[in-house]
């Protein structure tokens, strides 16, 4: 463990800071505090013993010794004497509500598949980009396209992945979700006055159904890998495609929302041939492409001919960055420029010059993410063999999730009263379309082990209920309709 900060070097950083304008510890304590916020100081740094500062800085130790009481107070400071208390953030800054694994009313949400930010990675990339801020300032603030600077580092990814891209071939959007709304905006109005139609997997992101079924095009669902059925029905996705040559087809081939499963790389040769053969945007969701936890090889399906590629921050670094991107044709961006100023006029400049920090460190938060989530995964594994043998789930190749059979139907008699044992569920049939998958439900492994536990005992609890009083589940109301991520 490296020893306390040198008190010198903090002065330094400090630089001239007393303006005697306030009691010198709430002063000191500031200073402290705004090195902390703007990175210069990194987390986990053990400051100097209170001593050691207080002569450097020639004032008393009782103000030191106040001002670290501050620090600890605000949160900036972990417990422990001088050197012992080490730099760190605040858990909720005041006003702010506690970061939301837990849903508002005190359940755990396993509705939401996310996690929390990969902390001071995304930290110093916000800090980064205030210093870079400035230089902004002077334009107009609206970037329809996305910052440049983005552009060119998503479009660099890309490059070095094997698939050759220019930053006139990406658009920076607010999401990936976003990003779909402006494709299907684009791509799925109506035809000669009839709603034009969308390939989806079955199951599939809710969010994404929800997008297309608001679009007003009507979704035609392909089955993905049902028990004993490994991968995708390419035989079903070709002979939909060839039928029906609906306007846009949707997938998610990697570590797919809910199964996380992965699309052999054979297959895609197939569908990206299928897709072009029947006139279909083909629209590949990549939101979950880096949470590959077992490691496998697959090329972006890019690498094999023509698609829209979505993309997005939100799993591999943090969600409340809130920026995604598209990467298609330059004619086909400038046509979803046009669209998306129906929705919006760009992206905050601030999150998109963050990003661009991020993406010139994008693996350095991966590997501790991946490991966690490896980890959480087994546990859940266990917690469910040993409490619900009657639930089957798959191992996933990679992604957030465990897309888990149950023995009966009860999936939306599960949700309605998972609250009451104080879990928040979204029921299989927010995955499917026309009241499918009442069979299935989805369960995140992105909570803490103990969570985990907490959450696997809470839903036996509610199955036995289920159990013990069948005819419950006839008299059940609708679940709420509950956000899904
Ligand atoms: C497959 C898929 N697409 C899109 C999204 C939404 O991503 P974003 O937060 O970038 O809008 C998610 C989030 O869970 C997802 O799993």
């Amino acid at each position: 463990m490296p020893g306390a900060m040198n008190p010198a070097a903090l002065a330094r950083l400090m630089g001239p800071w007393q303006s005697a304008a306030g009691p010198a510890y709430r002063e000191l304590a500031d200073v402290v505090r705004l090195l902390v916020l703007d990175g210069r100081l990194p987390l986990d740094t053990p400051l100097p013993s209170e001593r050691s500062l207080s002569e450097t800085l020639g004032m008393s130790r009782t103000t030191v010794t106040a001002a670290y009481a501050l620090l600890r107070e605000q949160g900036f400071l972990s417990s422990g004497q001088g050197a012992k208390g080490r730099t760190r953030l605040p858990r909720s800054a005041a006003g702010v509500a506690a970061p939301g694994m837990s849903a508002p009313d005190g359940l755990l949400d396993l509705a939401y598949a996310s996690l929390p930010a990969s902390g001071e990675v995304v930290h110093r990339a916000f800090s980064a980009a205030l210093n870079d801020l400035p230089a902004l300032l002077p334009g107009f603030g609206y970037e329809v396209l996305g910052l440049p600077v983005l552009r060119e580092a998503v479009a660099a990814r890309y490059t070095a992945a094997g698939v050759p891209t220019t930053a006139d071939q990406i658009l920076i959007t607010s999401g990936a979700q976003h990003a779909l709304n402006i494709i299907l905006r684009a791509e799925a109005g109506p035809r000669h006055g009839r709603p034009a139609k969308v390939l989806v997997e079955h199951p599939s992101y809710p969010n994404a159904l929800d997008a297309i079924a608001g679009s007003g095009a009507r979704a035609l669902p392909v089955a993905v890998g049902g028990p004993g059925q490994p991968h995708w029905d390419l035989d079903a996705v070709e002979a939909t495609l060839q039928q029906h040559r609906p306007a846009v087809a949707y997938l998610v081939p990697d570590f797919h929302n809910p199964t996380g499963k992965l699309m052999p790389d054979p297959q895609r040769r197939r569908l990206v041939r299928a897709a072009a053969a029947a006139g279909t945007v083909l629209v590949i969701d990549e939101t979950l492409r880096d949470l590959n936890l077992n490691g496998l090889d697959s090329q972006h399906v890019a690498a094999f001919g023509s698609c829209v590629s979505v993309g997005s921050l939100s799993k591999s670094h943090w969600a409340g960055l809130r920026t995604g991107w598209i990467r298609a044709g330059r004619e086909q961006i400038r046509r979803y420029a046009a669209q998306r100023t129906t929705l919006d006029l760009g992206g905050p400049l601030t999150e998109q010059l963050a990003a661009a920090h991020l993406m010139a460190h994008f693996e350095e938060p991966l590997p501790a993410r991946l490991a966690a989530l490896r980890d959480q995964r087994g546990t859940l594994q266990e917690l469910l063999a040993e409490h619900l043998p009657t639930w089957q789930a798959a191992a996933p190749d990679g992604g957030l999730t465990l897309w888990c059979r149950l023995p009966a139907p009860i999936s939306t008699a599960l949700t309605v009263i998972a609250p009451g044992f104080g879990v928040r569920l979204a029921a299989g049939p927010r995955f499917g379309v026309g009241g499918a998958f009442e069979h299935y439900v989805r369960i995140p492994y992105t909570l803490d082990p103990g969570s985990l536990e907490t959450a696997v005992r809470a839903l036996r609890s509610a199955q036995n209920r289920l159990e013990a009083a069948p005819q419950l589940r006839r008299a059940l109301p609708e679940p709420p309709r509950v956000a899904i991520a």
